[in-house]
């Protein structure tokens, strides 16, 4: 087993730094479009042997961790909000939740009901990886998953989800009890059925001042994180944007913290204390430099990582589509000899 991911998690002395990419398996890869070509993505995501077929493809690239190809947004059909990946638009929910009533009618479900496909799809992989590397479980974080069922897809100003947030605080607070508790039971199920490691997803929770976070956002994240963290395996909590948001976010949980390419490593770290250990940090669009000066961005980030135990390298958000994948062949086997040139 190559444990390098796992023990860094834990803050234990590793060989070299372990490294894997946010979006890891997508279509930067000529092998995913190939696939994607004869199934959609949803298609991808519900049948077990395609998610694990597609788990298994970056895995040629030396990265120290698998993670579930699926998406966070899968919980929302059985809650009562289906929708599409759109071509060339991203998600698409069908009926946004504009009202109390919207809210009400969401179903707080059990992962067996509707998400069972996903959890198949775990055991699948657990059984195909041969316990030689871990696999990473996620979920959306409930702001992050709200603002897509508010504003229908991606937004560039999240009028509507502050608009109902600011406005309608119960409705509000009951949307955000309903998600996370669902997502509680989901990373749950996930560690039951062979998940080593889970991470929470809260891409855009940076749209927020600390205030905001902590009044509207952060117990619901304690709720999900809290009970999570006591299942034994160690426990991602990412976000970006979120320079002013480290401390509120280490203490709504995590036993990693995200951090991208705008907090310096070093500080992120400081701040969020030496308890904890941490991933990232490097500009995903570094990957579209040549390799020499990608070799210099990542010297940096293990310069500010100093070389102490509990450091995962990582991109500071997913990888994008165009990304040239010899510059990720490249960057992840340069992390793995310079830092184990260093200890
Ligand atoms: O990391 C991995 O390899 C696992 C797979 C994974 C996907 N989505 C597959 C995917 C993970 C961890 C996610 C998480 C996810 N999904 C997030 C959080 C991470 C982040 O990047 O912030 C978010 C916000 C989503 C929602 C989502 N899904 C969006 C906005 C889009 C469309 C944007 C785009 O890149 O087109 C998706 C679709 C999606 N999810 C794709 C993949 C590989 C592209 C689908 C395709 O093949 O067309």
């Amino acid at each position: 087993m190559n444990d390098r991911f796992l023990r860094a998690c834990r803050r234990e002395p590793v060989d070299a730094t372990p490294v894997w990419m946010m979006r890891q398996a997508g279509r930067y890869m000529p092998e995913y479009r190939a696939l994607r070509a004869k199934h959609s993505m949803l298609d991808l995501c519900k049948n077990p042997n395609l998610a694990c077929e597609v788990t298994m493809q970056p895995l040629v690239h030396g990265v120290d961790a698998a993670i579930l190809f699926a998406d966070i947004l899968l919980p929302l059909e059985p809650m009562g909000a289906p929708f599409e990946f759109a071509k060339g638009e991203g998600p698409v929910v069908h009926k946004p939740v504009t009202c109390r009533a919207d809210v009400d009618a969401l179903r707080v479900i059990e992962p067996e009901d509707g998400l069972q496909y996903v959890l198949d799809a775990i055991k699948t992989i657990k059984r195909e990886l041969t316990g030689k590397l871990p696999l990473i479980g996620f979920a959306g974080a409930p702001f992050t998953l709200a603002s897509y069922l508010i504003e229908g897809g991606k937004s560039a100003h999240f009028v509507k989800t502050k608009r109902l947030m600011y406005s309608e605080p119960e409705t509000w607070h009951l949307l955000m009890s309903k998600l996370s508790e669902v997502v509680r039971r989901y990373l749950r199920a996930q560690v039951t059925a062979g998940a080593d490691c889970l991470q929470l997803f809260d891409s855009w929770v940076g749209q927020l001042s600390p205030e905001d976070y902590r009044d509207y956002v952060q117990p619901h994240v304690a709720h999900i994180l809290k009970d999570v963290m006591t299942l034994g395996v160690p426990v991602i909590h990412f976000g970006t944007g979120t320079y002013s948001l480290l401390e509120l976010q280490r203490d709504a949980g995590g036993h990693v913290i995200g951090l991208d390419w705008r907090t310096p490593l070093a500080e992120g770290w400081r701040r969020v204390g030496y308890d904890r250990a941490v991933q990232g940090n490097m500009d995903p669009t570094v990957l579209f430099a040549p390799i020499a000066v990608a070799k210099q961005h990542v010297d940096r980030v293990l310069t500010a990582a100093e070389g102490r135990a509990g450091h995962i390298f990582n991109l500071g958000h997913g990888i994008l589509p165009e990304t040239p994948v010899d510059t990720v062949k490249a960057v992840i086997d340069y992390v793995h000899e310079a830092s184990a040139r260093r200890t």
